[in-house]
């Protein structure tokens, strides 16, 4: 057991000493699945999670380097925490700070010398060393590793307990591949998370069914470039994310599949034929295109032209007619003309999106884009995320309003905003709010779809209980 702050006054000598972590995680959905891994790794070294920092021994910015200022956003963070360990440490509490993610990968040891009040500086591929980095800290004032370990993380991180799962919810990320080897040219990750590697299938497999045994009902495969996955089977041969997601379809309990984020370049034909096949697939694809100019993307290092990305969504929506379609954009790279903008206007049209994330460049340290010439002026990107903004808020409420009316099956997960409701989501995966017992948390009910508000559906029951098969 490490040396850490705080033990509690009247810790048993067989139980570890009750601490508090509050993790505060920024950007993508595996930093979300990341804090869940790191507060599962210092549960059995007695930390128990805290709703703020306030309350807590042990401080965790979970950081994200992808866009804008996230590095400054971080810096001005850390400034507030100063206070309050400050504050802490005078009531005799002794409080450690620690910064994970890619903001740690990018700036390693740089973070103590700007912010001395960090004791901690963990990099993605190292949260499993937590602990020791704790003990360190607490020995030596201060603690580093942004290191790409040999051994495998997912390796020595323990499974999550079906306590903790429970009281996270009836839907769960699980990771299945992580880095990159794209190297868009706007893009940081390939530095931050490093190459492209995929977990085997055996190891995906017993955690899918520890989170099935636990209660959860829908579970998304997450990797930065999650459809590039190969990972090894149990017969020795490289498997493709369909055939994972097959497998991992037949464990009982589960009901929904999603996966998440693509790369078009990888949308290999099994996997958009299993979307016509296996009903658990949900009928929602964020597939990022970026942009609808062919010079552009090719800038961007993407690998495909616009037209190539149409005809792959033809092909999805042959599989799966009403799938929902997302997607990201960057507007205003170097050299994007007001023709190239209007280009991704008329994909944008074209195809018609559910939903999607759309953002003003950014350049970042260190990758080509950034010495790109031709850097478009602040003002007309702005106008031109506005715009586009504009287009893709309206299609969303478009698709949402073709919803009223249908009667779709709903996975509760939690409690209404109001009391008397439940809230859940959809297949396509939009928020829907119903009058209903708090016993169907975690159940798939046929909803029938009545309302809209901005960013959900209300609708009402429409018959008793029924599982998506
Ligand atoms: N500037 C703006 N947006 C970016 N993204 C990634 N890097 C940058 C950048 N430098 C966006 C892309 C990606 C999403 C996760 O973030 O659209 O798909
Ligand atoms: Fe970044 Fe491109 Fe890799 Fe996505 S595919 S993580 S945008 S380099």
């Amino acid at each position: 057991m490490p040396d850490l702050p705080a033990p509690a006054p009247n810790s048993a000598e067989e139980t570890p000493p009750s601490r508090r972590v509050h993790i505060k995680s920024y950007g993508c959905q595996m930093n979300a699945y990341d804090a869940t891994r790191m507060a599962d790794v210092l549960a059995p070294h007695g930390y128990a999670e805290a709703a703020s920092a306030e309350e807590a021994d042990l401080v965790i910015l979970n950081t994200c380097h992808i866009r804008e200022k996230a590095a400054e956003k971080v810096y001005s963070e850390l400034g507030r925490l100063r206070g309050l360990k400050n504050e802490r440490q005078a009531a005799g509490k002794p409080t450690m700070i620690a910064v994970a993610g890619c903001v740690a990968q990018a700036e390693g040891a740089e973070i103590t010398r700007r912010a001395p009040v960090v004791d901690v500086v963990v990099g993605p591929q190292s949260y499993h060393r937590l602990p020791d980095l704790i003990d360190r800290a607490t020995r030596e004032r201060r603690a580093v590793d942004t290191e790409f370990p040999a051994e495998d993380k997912f390796d020595h991180l323990p499974a999550a307990s079906a306590q903790v799962i429970g009281a996270r919810g009836y839907s769960a990320f699980l990771t299945v591949q992580e880095g990159c080897d794209k190297f868009c040219t706007f893009c940081v990750v390939p530095y931050t998370r490093g190459a492209e590697v995929s977990r085997p299938v055996e190891r995906i497999v017993a955690e899918a069914e520890g989170l099935a045994r636990a209660g959860v009902r829908e579970i998304t495969l997450i990797g930065q470039n999650v459809n590039a996955y190969h990972g090894e089977g149990p017969d020795g041969a490289v498997w493709s994310l369909a055939r994972l997601a097959r497998r991992i379809a037949g464990i009982p309990g589960l009901a929904r599949l999603r996966y998440s984020t693509s790369h078009p370049h990888d949308m290999a034909e099994d996997l958009i034929a299993l979307h016509g096949e296996l009903p658990a697939f949900m009928p929602y694809l964020h597939l990022p295109v970026q942009s609808g100019s062919d010079q552009v993307l090719a800038a961007m290092n993407r690998r495909h032209t616009a037209d190539e990305y149409r005809r792959l969504i033809d092909r999805v929506r042959r599989a799966r007619p009403d799938i929902a379609l997302s997607s990201d954009f960057i507007v205003g790279f170097p050299g994007e003309s007001d023709a190239d903008f209007e280009a991704t206007m008329r994909l944008v049209r074209d195809i018609g999106f559910a939903s999607a994330f759309s953002f003003k460049y950014s350049p970042r340290p260190g990758t080509p884009a950034a010495e790109m010439t031709g850097q478009v002026p602040a003002a007309v990107s702005r106008d031109r995320l506005a715009a586009l903004q504009g287009l893709l808020n309206r299609q969303q409420t478009d698709f949402n309003a073709a919803t009223v009316g249908r009667t779709v099956d709903v996975l509760f997960e939690k409690k209404g905003r109001h009391n008397g409701q439940i809230a859940g989501k959809s297949p396509y995966l939009q928020a829907v709010q119903v009058e209903g017992p708090d016993s169907l948390i975690g159940t798939i009910v046929p909803v029938e779809i009545t309302g809209l508000a901005t960013f959900s559906l209300f609708g009402r029951l429409a018959g008793s209980a029924k599982e998506e098969q």
